[in-house]
């Protein structure tokens, strides 16, 4: 079954790929002669997800499915969220984030966040949406050089190690992304059959 991926990031399709099998071929919007920013403009992650799965499917008529991503840090009610790409600065600058997440949690004893992972699939043009979430907290420097954005500031509860200090498999293992693709894998299988 071939189905479009909306990410032209060759480390997250390659990541997906390996969870969903050799039974699905994952397209790119570039596969599709799609080469624009697809549209991220919505206030939620849910929102954003149904964005851009909607814009490639009115485009391609095709099977597909986009995903979003946000940290949310309890005593920042919330925050960064659906901005987490772009906290500090319009790009996405992981460095300045993360100083200003530390510097919004100056003196603050409450440390919880979690990451969101949310995936809208668009099948013979109906929506499923797919959440992952994994719990930790937020340390106060820095921890390790794996992975990227907020990873060096996040310890998922029951570890000790922030995600920059795991191998990717171990992350992926764990992480709101990997929970997320596994529960959309799942279902893919379970329609297959
Ligand atoms: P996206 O929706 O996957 O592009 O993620 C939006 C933003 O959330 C990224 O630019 C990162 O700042 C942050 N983010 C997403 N996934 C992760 C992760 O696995 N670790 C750390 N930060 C992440």
């Amino acid at each position: 079954m071939n189905i479009i991926f909306a990410t032209n990031n060759a480390h997250k399709l390659s990541e997906v790929q390996a969870v969903l099998g050799d039974g699905f071929r994952l397209l790119t919007p570039r596969d599709c002669a799609i080469t624009e920013e697809l549209p991220e403009t919505q206030t939620t992650l849910e929102g954003n997800a149904r964005q851009k799965a909607r814009y490639l499917y009115n485009h391609t008529g095709h099977d597909c499915f986009a995903d979003d991503t946000g940290l949310e840090v309890e005593a920042l009610g919330g925050a960064p969220g659906v901005h987490s790409a772009r906290y500090a600065t319009d790009g996405h600058d992981f460095a300045a984030n993360n100083r200003l997440l530390l510097r919004n949690l100056e003196g603050k004893t409450d440390r919880r966040a979690r990451f969101r992972t949310v995936i809208c699939l668009i099948l013979g043009g109906e929506e499923h949406l797919f959440e992952g979430i994994v719990e930790g907290r937020i340390i106060d420097q820095e921890r390790g050089t794996a992975g990227f954005g907020y990873d060096p500031l996040f310890i998922p509860e029951g570890c000790d190690r922030t995600f920059a200090e795991m191998d990717a498999a171990t992350k992926n293992a764990l992480s709101h992304r990997g929970r997320a693709v596994r529960k959309l894998a799942d279902y893919l299988h379970s329609i297959e059959k």
